[in-house]
């Protein structure tokens, strides 16, 4: 069991560099086994969630070599379609693969996959999506089997952005005769992180970014190189970190564009922003005020998983803060938690009224899942005394060493392994 201990009082200074982002690594792990290339990924954290897909890869017959940030993944000597159980449920991603083995080799043999628990979350828009291209797929209890002889082009409305569904429509469409598009696709960067890798191994395909995506199909290309671009839910929670502790922290490696939703909010609680390129300078005197009302949206809007980091920054803020959560049903999971530490937060259905307090407390936290346990950490650090988060596993599956980066700007932290 992973145990993070975070005492609270230290302000933040310093520099960081933002490791590279998981959301876009997973499906480019997946892609990479669409078609048989050799693709050498850079920037690609060290993450538990990565681990799972290379060891899917690996599974799959894929030859994987890792160089610290560095992959190199050679997909020509792919053996099979079928992923156990075991691995699928390691991950939310892992049911990307869908989409990656349908178009390797019009079959795919796999499970429901895992990941946080933030509600139903269920795939009913990818496997809509992917039998409209002629795949045949049967569900038996937690099993999927999907068979298509030959996957056709479609035009596919999606009824709710999913990025999940867009990433797998996308890698399915690399295999199909003629032409697919997506109508309501989802825009987050990571899609347009995809749509980057896929034209390196070969596919004509445009609109990532907008509501729009095409795919056309796909040339032989025998080798593709792709570096991951650095990590927005890592940096709003580090800029998140030094709102609620008080400092000055630059983030550099990651494009502010991509969570400027999240600072905006820091902003009007009261932080100094500075940005210029892909570095940002997030100042606070850790005295901040309720910045209005936060609705999470698909992308561009703001991203539900810095919803429960934001949440733990404003707990001690001046004023009442009031959070509505659109894109998951259990999306306050950290509340409970929070409350603990003497956080005032009443949840009614996907409404959360945050009052702030003038002190936190630490004591004895259980993370919830990935998001809700980087929020227990932002909570901490401007908490009085020690907060210990037990079961903390799920932070390592979407941040790299944190403990040591957090420690490097000044914060008083420790985690240990039992
Ligand atoms: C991805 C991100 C996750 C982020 C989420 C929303 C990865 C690995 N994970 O998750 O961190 O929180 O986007 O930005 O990139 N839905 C359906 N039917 C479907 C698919 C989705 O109803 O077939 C619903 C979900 O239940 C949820 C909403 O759509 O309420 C958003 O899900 P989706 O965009 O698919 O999220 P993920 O791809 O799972």
């Amino acid at each position: 069991m992973d145990i993070w201990h975070v005492r609270g009082g230290n302000r933040l200074f310093g520099s960081c560099r933002v490791q590279g982002s998981k959301n876009a690594s997973l499906p480019i792990l997946a892609a990479s086994v669409a078609r048989p290339v050799r693709s050498r990924l850079k920037n690609v954290p060290r993450l538990k969630d990565v681990d799972a897909a290379l060891q899917i890869l690996s599974h799959l017959g894929c030859r994987v070599e890792r160089d610290e940030h560095e992959l190199l993944i050679d997909s020509s000597s792919f053996t099979g379609a079928e992923i156990p159980r075991e691995l699928m449920e390691e991950m939310r991603s892992s049911v990307i693969f869908m989409g990656a083995l349908l178009a390797r080799c019009g079959e795919a043999k796999l499970s429901l996959p895992g990941g946080c628990q933030l509600g139903k979350r269920p795939i009913d828009l990818h496997l809509s999506a992917l039998r409209q291209m002629g795949a045949e797929i049967t569900e038996e209890g937690r099993d999927i089997f999907c068979r298509a002889e030959k996957l056709h082009g479609a035009e596919i409305e999606l009824r709710f952005p999913s990025v999940g569904a867009t990433e797998n429509i996308m890698l399915a469409a690399c295999a199909a005769e003629g032409e697919t598009t997506i109508h309501g696709a989802a825009r987050e960067p990571e899609i347009v992180s995809l749509q980057d890798y896929l034209r390196g191994i070969g596919v004509e395909i445009s609109g990532a970014g907008s509501g729009i995506v095409s795919i056309k199909g796909a040339e032989r290309r025998d080798e593709a190189a792709y570096t991951i671009p650095g990590d927005r839910i890592v940096a709003s929670t580090l800029a998140c970190a030094c709102a609620a502790a008080g400092g000055r922290i630059i983030l550099s490696g990651v494009d502010s564009d991509h969570f400027s939703t999240v600072l905006h909010f820091l902003n009007e609680a009261g932080c100094d922003i500075i940005n210029f390129n892909d570095i940002v300078e997030i100042s606070s005197d850790g005295k901040l005020h309720a910045p209005g009302h936060i609705i999470t949206a698909p992308y561009p809007g703001f991203p539900t998983d810095a919803q429960p980091i934001l949440m733990a920054a404003l707990l001690r803020s001046q004023g009442t803060t009031h959070i509505t959560e659109t894109i998951f049903e259990n999306r306050f999971r950290q509340v409970g938690e929070l409350r603990r530490l003497g956080g005032d937060i009443a949840v009614s259905g996907t409404e959360a009224v945050l009052r702030g307090v003038k002190k936190l407390r630490g004591d004895t936290l259980t993370a919830p899942d990935l998001r809700g346990g980087a929020a227990m950490i932002v909570a901490g650090l401007h908490a009085e005394g020690e907060t210990i988060i037990i079961d903390a596993g799920h932070i390592a599956r979407g941040y790299e060493s944190f403990d040591d980066t957090l420690c490097a700007l000044g914060a008083d932290v420790w985690t240990e392994h039992k």
